[in-house]
């Protein structure tokens, strides 16, 4: 039995699976909501995910009545480029800042001016972008300097979560290629970035491929868990490398588009694509030997659930689902873009906002809906378009997260990417891809390759059927960023 840690943004999950990728157990627990005390600022305690993680695996365990010297192997996953600062003693020194974060647009351009653009898209692959760890620690610095003097570690969310369950300071390939710290070509820290930022090496933790095992369950983290001590633990990844082996996105070709509270369109490929003009991140995969490229939509599922929370209190995503589906293809000209928290891919621009266009006396709350969906579909699409641009190939796309379980949302898909979708069998998320690198760690599989291969199976394929009129509603769609970057801004 293995067992998959997703330490996201809302809450953290556990699953258990056994050999035969049966889906044994699993269990989820909340975090406190994200603390925002500036527009743009997000942040969580880690303390709130080690007391969830907690949660979840004594729930999983339970659920499934297992005892802890069954669990033959850890892998953990969650959300990427959270800054946790510890001092010399493992001390939380501050709340995390977190992925979603924006307020280090100015760390990212000093940053940018004292190393160069061109020179650390060479050493990093990626640009300076206020999601990436490394911003957030300089932010520190100049803000918080007496924390800053303090600092003895650096770590990533689910690093955090595995240092409390084994005492070991570890982070895995892929989620170190999302803290601009990393020589993504390399697979080592880059001590010319680090240098040039002004953080010392020795806070870095030591650096895995995702199904080695880098630590063991202490007493003090079987005791918290009811895993047995001296259980081994994988590196795994972040969410976004976790899930993509979860879905069997290894070999090149295969592309994934995940619309979870972010939306992510990942291609695995076998050597860093760079973009020069540093719109797609360009990561280490999970899978050791292999890299990815991905675009990311800040607010892709949020997009939903704002408009939800927002305008349609009191319903739930299936009533909105079927109230969209009553809407044409295209939302008779009304357009959603999603930027509630700036935009990443393909904009690079925090200050981005979102906005509904195009309104007109015959929309009705269905077309709000249905242009939501498009619109998060559309900025999907953007980095489809970059892929080409690039010439990343895309032979099959699997979808995954929330946008891959409605049928409108598959098919709106569908039809903007304008070619078949593939659904899964089972689709479980970064969890079940952080229980694959564990059992892989262990030998249950010979390689991650193996692993997918005995694992991921697809359920059926969506093909398009509005392709022509969603294409021409992304060309319009297109348009909107441009013509109101000026005006709605931060
Ligand atoms: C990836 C990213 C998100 C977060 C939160 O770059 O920012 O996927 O990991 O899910």
């Amino acid at each position: 039995m293995f067992l998959g840690v997703d330490v996201g943004t809302g809450g953290t999950r556990a699953v258990l699976i056994d050999r035969a990728d049966r889906l044994i157990a699993s269990h989820a627990a909340e975090h406190a909501p994200i603390r925002s005390e500036h527009i743009g600022w997000a942040e969580q305690d880690p303390e709130d995910w080690w007391r969830a993680a907690r949660e979840a695996i004594t729930g999983a365990m339970a659920a499934s009545g297992l005892a802890g010297n069954e669990i033959e192997a850890v892998g953990l996953t969650g959300q990427m480029h959270g800054c946790v600062m510890l001092d010399a003693s493992g001390n939380v020194l501050r709340p995390a800042l977190i992925w979603c974060d924006q307020r280090t647009q100015p760390e990212c351009d000093w940053l940018t001016e004292k190393i160069g653009f061109e020179r650390l898209i060479e050493l990093t692959c990626n640009p300076a972008l206020p999601n990436f760890t490394l911003t957030k620690l300089l932010w520190v610095r100049k803000h918080q300097p007496e924390i800053f003097s303090k600092i003895a570690h650096v770590l990533c969310p689910k690093d955090y979560v595995r240092y409390r369950m084994t005492g070991e300071f570890a982070m895995d390939m892929q989620e170190a290629s999302g803290t601009l710290l990393l020589d993504v070509a390399h697979r080592r820290w880059s001590t010319e970035v680090a240098e040039a930022a002004g953080i010392p090496m020795q806070w870095l933790p030591r650096l895995f491929e995702g199904p080695e095992i880098c630590a063991r369950i202490s007493e003090a983290g079987a005791g918290a868990t009811g895993l047995a001590a001296g259980t081994p633990v994988a590196a795994g990844a972040g969410d976004q490398g976790a899930g993509a082996v979860g879905m069997g996105i290894l070999a090149p070709g295969s592309v994934s588009a995940t619309i979870g509270t972010s939306g992510v369109v990942f291609a695995a490929t076998d050597s860093p694509a760079k973009d020069r003009l540093g719109r797609l991140h360009t990561f280490c995969h999970a899978a050791p030997g292999r890299w990815h490229v991905m675009g990311v939509t800040n607010g892709a599922g949020l997009s939903l659930r704002y408009f939800r929370d927002t305008f349609a209190i009191g319903m739930n995503y299936d009533e909105l689902s079927a109230l969209a589906a009553t809407a044409p293809a295209g939302s008779d000209g009304l357009m959603w873009t999603p930027y509630l928290f700036g935009e990443r891919t393909p904009h690079l621009d925090p200050n981005a906002r979102a906005a509904f266009v195009g309104i007109t006396a015959s929309h009705t709350r269905a077309h709000f809906v249905r242009a939501v969906l498009e619109g998060v579909a559309f900025s999907l699409r953007d980095t489809f378009t970059l892929f080409e641009e690039l010439h990343v190939p895309v032979k099959a796309i699997r979808l995954g997260g929330g946008g891959a379980r409605g049928p409108l949302w598959r098919q709106i898909q569908a039809d903007v990417y304008g070619q078949p979708v593939e659904i899964l069998e089972a689709e479980e998320g970064g969890a079940f891809g952080a229980a694959l690198l564990a059992g892989t760690g262990v030998g249950a599989w010979s390689n991650v390759e193996e692993a997918c291969a005995a694992t991921v199976r697809v359920a059926s394929t969506v093909a398009p059927k509005d392709a022509a009129t969603m294409n021409a509603a992304y060309k319009q769609y297109r348009r909107i960023y441009p013509a109101l970057k000026e005006i709605a801004k931060a």
